[in-house]
This record gives C-alpha cells, sequence and structure tokens, in this order.
C-alpha cells in the first residue's frame, strides 16, 4: 500500500531530510513512525500525499507511482488518503461541524448526510458537544481531535497522522490509538508519527524508526530495556 525505494530528500547541497530510505507497508497494517526531532517523520509523511518529492528514489501509493503521476489527478489520489497534520490546519473562520463538512464536500459526499457522518465522527473524539464552536474557541488538545475526526470521516484507505497524540494526556492518547486501531479494522491501513514510547509500547505495533534521515533496520533496532515488563512482547519489531 506504501512503498519507498531509496527514497532521499535533500533541501540544499548542506541539508538533508531522508537518505536512502526503504520500506513497505502492506495494505491493512498499522505501523508507527517515530525517531528523535528533525529526523525526518513529517518529511516521510509529507511524501506519501506528495506534498514534497523526493530528490531520489521511488514512492508507490495505493499501486500509483507519485513520480508519474499528474497535478490534475492528485485530488483524486488526496481523497483516499486521511491525514492529521502536526499542525492540525483546521480552517479557523469555520465552525468545527463546517470544517467537517467542508471535507466532505471536497469527498463528494450529499449534503443530506453531512449532520450524521459529522456528528459520528465527532462522537468517536468525545466532542459531539462542540460542533457549532470555533477552533480558537477550543483547548490544543481539543483541536487535535477534531483533526482526527476530520480525518477518519470517511474511512480512508490510507491514514497518515503526524504526532496526532501530542497535545493529549497519556489516558486520551490510549483511547485516541484505539479509534485508530478501529479505523484499521474498519480497514483503513495507518501510519503514525509519533515520540511517545509508551504509546507505542503498549500497542504492541510495527514500528519503524528513523535516525537523522536514516531508517535504522526493524530487526536490529534495540528492544525497549522496559519491554520485558509484564512478560514482554511489548515491542514487535518484525
Ligand atoms: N522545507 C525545508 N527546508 C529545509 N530543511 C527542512 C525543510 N523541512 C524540513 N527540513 C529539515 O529536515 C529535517 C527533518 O525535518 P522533519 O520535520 O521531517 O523532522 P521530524 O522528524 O518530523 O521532527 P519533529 O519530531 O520535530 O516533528 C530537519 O533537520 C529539518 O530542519
Ligand atoms: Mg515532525
Amino acid at each position: 500500500m506504501i512503498h519507498f525505494y531509496h527514497v532521499t530528500k535533500k533541501f540544499d547541497r548542506y541539508s538533508s531530510a531522508l537518505l536512502d530510505v526503504t520500506f513497505h507497508i502492506e495494505k491493512g497494517e498499522f505501523v508507527f513512525l517515530t525517531g528523535p526531532s528533525g529526523a525526518g517523520k513529517s518529511t516521510l509523511l509529507k511524501m506519501i500525499l506528495r506534498q514534497m518529492t523526493p530528490s531520489d528514489g521511488q514512492i508507490v501509493v495505493n499501486g500509483r507511482n507519485l513520480a508519474a503521476m499528474r497535478r490534475s489527478q492528485l485530488p483524486f489520489f488526496r481523497r483516499e488518503i486521511g491525514m492529521v497534520f502536526q499542525d492540525f490546519k483546521l480552517i479557523e473562520r469555520m465552525t468545527v461541524f463546517d470544517n467537517l463538512s467542508f471535507i466532505l464536500t471536497v469527498l463528494g459526499v450529499a449534503p443530506r448526510e453531512h449532520k450524521k457522518k459529522a456528528y459520528t465522527a465527532l462522537r468517536a473524539v468525545n466532542l459531539h458537544h462542540r460542533m457549532n464552536a470555533f477552533p480558537l474557541q477550543l483547548s490544543g488538545g481539543e483541536q487535535q481531535r477534531v483533526a482526527i475526526a476530520r480525518a477518519l470521516i470517511n474511512d480512508p484507505l490510507v491514514l497518515i497522522a503526524d504526532e496526532p497524540t501530542g497535545n493529549l494526556d497519556p489516558e486520551l492518547s490510549l483511547e485516541i490509538v484505539q479509534i485508530f486501531a478501529e479505523a484499521n479494522l474498519r480497514g483503513s491501513t495507518l501510519l503514525l508519527a509519533t515520540h511517545d514510547r509508551e504509546l507505542i509500547r503498549s500497542s504492541g505495533r510495527r514500528v519503524l524508526t528513523l535516525e537523522k534521515g536514516h531508517l535504522l533496520d526493524e530487526h536490529a533496532a534495540p528492544a525497549e530495556p522496559h519491554a520485558a515488563r509484564g512478560g514482554g512482547g511489548f515491542v514487535n519489531w518484525s
């Protein structure tokens, strides 16, 4: 579903974000992407949406070679991908409902279905009572949950999320991961970037680790010293 072949991204002669990155995520997988700040996580996610193009290498998403895709095909391609951005990207002059309704229009969903779909998506993140609020009237964590509801609203084929729990407390983070897990069960393929080692550990999912633009070998990645807690088996590096 998501294939990177020797992908390198250089911004100029001196700075690069990704170096010879190769990995494959199959349909139906739920994978975490981690690594220190500046390791290249956001860059990698932006490339999946073709918001950035590689300096070298190839990317294939949902059977499409992104380099060969025409500009005119981009909106159709992006409709199949849900994205939670690190900075949310909510439209500030629109209410929460209008933010969701706007996306549903883009996705081609009939207006008569908007209320029901928006309510269901907001209920999942426990914000159905804030439909008529404007983004700036919400806390950071609430805005983040609206961004998650928006990304999940129409069961995207691929769901990409950049630090989707960055502003949430640990309990809420676990709930959000549960919501992602349900989307995964409904068929979405997931790639979630996070710094949160505890969240990754407790989920037991596959993990891609970036370090200074290099993807660490999944099998060679060091298991966390705490992984043995509770009988081990928390970290699934395979
Ligand atoms: N548009 C750009 N121009 C120049 N350098 C950039 C650009 N975007 C990112 N970089 C550099 O690429 C590297 C990777 O950035 P990226 O945002 O992908 O990291 P990240 O892993 O998402 O970090 P964080 O955890 O802080 O969000 C950084 O060194 C960053 O400064
Ligand atoms: Mg980032």
